[in-house]
Order: structure tokens, then sequence, then C-alpha cells
């Protein structure tokens, strides 16, 4: 039955994605978990990705004005742990610490994330300042690709759940 809960539920209770956000700075590539990303606008492709501004890879998406946002898959999961406690801003290659492939994109320098169901290159459009610490990006996709083999996994309350087969409607 449908009740009342606190309002610090809401947020996480909110089903999400779950994302590898890539950037390159300098000829090194960088990536981050995200879960505060978003589609918005089908055509233009606009999206929305909420960037903690300490975050070595907001200093990439400021110098550069780029980004792909790659969807997690079951092949990513194995990283998350190991992740929170690493930055590109000490790491040589993080990709390699994680475990995880780098492909080459074809409009930006970040590249894209082997095993992602959807990668779509990224510009930034813009940026809204709304909460200390966390920047909200609009961006704009560029180029995408898919790969059917590795559908995405979505978040709910703090943990990670496979996409299952489609409803009827
Ligand atoms: C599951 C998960 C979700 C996360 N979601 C976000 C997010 O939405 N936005 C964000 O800026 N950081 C998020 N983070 C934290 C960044 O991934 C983390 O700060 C990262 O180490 C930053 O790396 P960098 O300094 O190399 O950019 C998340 C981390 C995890 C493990």
């Amino acid at each position: 039955m449908l009740q009342e809960a606190a309002l610090d539920r809401a947020y996480r209770a909110t089903p999400q994605g779950l994302y590898l956000i890539t950037t390159s700075r300098d000829g090194k590539p960088n990536l981050q978990f995200a879960f505060r990303s978003l589609g918005v606008i089908q055509t233009p492709p606009y999206f929305v990705f909420g960037q903690q501004t300490g975050n070595y890879s907001y200093e990439t998406v400021k110098l550069t004005g780029e980004l792909v946002i790659n969807t997690c898959s079951q092949a990513h999961i194995h990283a998350i742990r190991a992740s929170q406690n690493l930055t590109g801003r000490d790491e040589e290659d993080k990709f390699a610490v994680l475990g995880i492939t780098p492909l080459p994109a074809k409009l930006v320098k970040a590249p894209l994330v082997k095993d992602s169901y959807a990668s779509v290159e990224c510009r930034l459009v813009k940026e809204l300042d709304v909460v200390k610490g966390l920047a909200i990006l609009l961006l704009e996709g560029i180029a995408c690709y898919y790969d059917p083999e590795h559908p995405p996994i979505f978040r709910l309350d703090g943990k990670n759940y496979p996409m299952m087969d489609p409803l009827p409607e």
C-alpha cells in the first residue's frame, strides 16, 4: 500500500540509470561512475548530468567542453567498489586499474567504453550552478553507438538491477 516516506528517500527511491562518464585531457583518458544523468530531449539529443565539482573529470570537462556518456552493463559492475577512492588526478590509467576497455570515439577525444549498450559522444552546451559542489551540465549528443549484447542496468535504493525483458503494452 502506498505510504508517505521520509523525504530523504525521494532521490534513491526513484530509479536511475548507471553510467560511465569518460573524458580525456592531454592525451590521458579518464572515467567516472555516475547515476545523475538523464536524456531530456530527443531532437536535438540533450542530456543533463550532475557532476561533483571536486572531480578531476569535472575539471577536464571545463577545459575540453566534451565527454562521452556510456551506459553500464553487468560487465562493469565489478569496478564500482574499486573506483571509489580512485581519481584521475593521481592514477596514470584508471581504465587499466579498473579492468575497463576504452574504444576510440569519432568526434571527441574522450573514449567510448567497451560492453556498453549505448555510448553518446557529447559537447557541453551549458553549466547550471544550482547547488554548492554539484554542477548540472547540459550536453548535446553528437554521435551515438549501441551494442545490443550488453543491456544496461538501473539503480534503485542503492542497488543495481539488470534490465529485464520488455513488458507488453
Ligand atoms: C555508483 C556511483 C555513482 C556515482 N554517481 C556520481 C554522479 O552522478 N556524479 C558525480 O559527479 N560523481 C558520481 N560518483 C562519484 C565519482 O564516480 C567519483 O568521485 C570518481 O572517483 C571521480 O573520479 P575523477 O576524480 O577521476 O573524476 C559516483 C560513484 C559511484 C561509485
